[in-house]
């Protein structure tokens, strides 16, 4: 089986309500040596319809964020706490967490990024493990021993998070451009290729 397989789940019947509410498995996206690798809660109605994280609304809102600070979906990886749409949006419970939590620990470790980007609340205090105010701590980069590895993670609003609050977008901006300086991205260039000109 190759790493790419390993990184996606075929099947999965461990939460009995998750099963009855998805119409798929929404496995990760993006390469599997990617620097950047963005975790999000789970699946909503357009992920569970494409089986693609991050597809919908908050999915654009990534995708032009992630343009501006240079980098491109199609060079970071994008997965979820859950890889199951909860019923009618609702968070993932503790015990569908833990259920999952094997199949995000295997794939942090085989893509091996050199950050992971928390979006929200939920998945910033599942990998930390402690009550997280994101809307503070959003940019702050703490270092976390993943299934026994030392992992840099950088907590991040969720994206929707700038939907209904305006006041958001910069904090979301900037701790995207923190996520590329950490992975050493050079975000000089932008999506169109053309360098951008500060100053000028
Ligand atoms: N919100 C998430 O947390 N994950 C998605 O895939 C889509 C929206």
């Amino acid at each position: 089986m190759g790493e790419m397989e390993d990184l996606c789940v075929s099947e999965c019947t461990r939460c009995p309500a998750l099963v009855d509410s998805r119409s798929q498995i929404v496995n990760g996206t993006g390469p599997e040596d990617a620097d950047i690798l963005f975790v999000g809660e789970g699946p909503g109605a357009q992920e569970d319809s494409q089986g693609e994280p991050f597809v919908g609304r908050s999915g654009s809102v990534l995708d032009d964020q992630l343009r501006i600070v240079g980098l491109d979906r199609d060079t970071v990886r994008i997965t979820n706490c859950v890889r199951c749409r909860p019923p009618e949006n609702r968070d993932p419970t503790a015990d569908e967490l833990e259920n999952c939590r094997g199949y995000l620990e295997q794939e942090i470790e085989l893509l091996d990024p050199d950050v992971i980007v928390t979006l929200g609340k939920v998945p910033t205090e599942h990998l930390l493990d402690r009550d997280v105010a994101v809307t503070k701590e959003a940019g702050s980069v703490e270092d976390v021993r993943i299934n026994g590895t030392p992992r840099r993670l950088l907590i991040c609003v969720h994206p929707a998070a700038t939907l209904y609050d305006r006041s958001q977008e910069e904090t979301f901006a900037s701790a995207l451009e923190r996520a590329a300086e950490l992975a050493g991205v050079d975000g000089s260039e932008n999506a169109s290729g053309q360098t951008r000109l500060d100053g000028f």
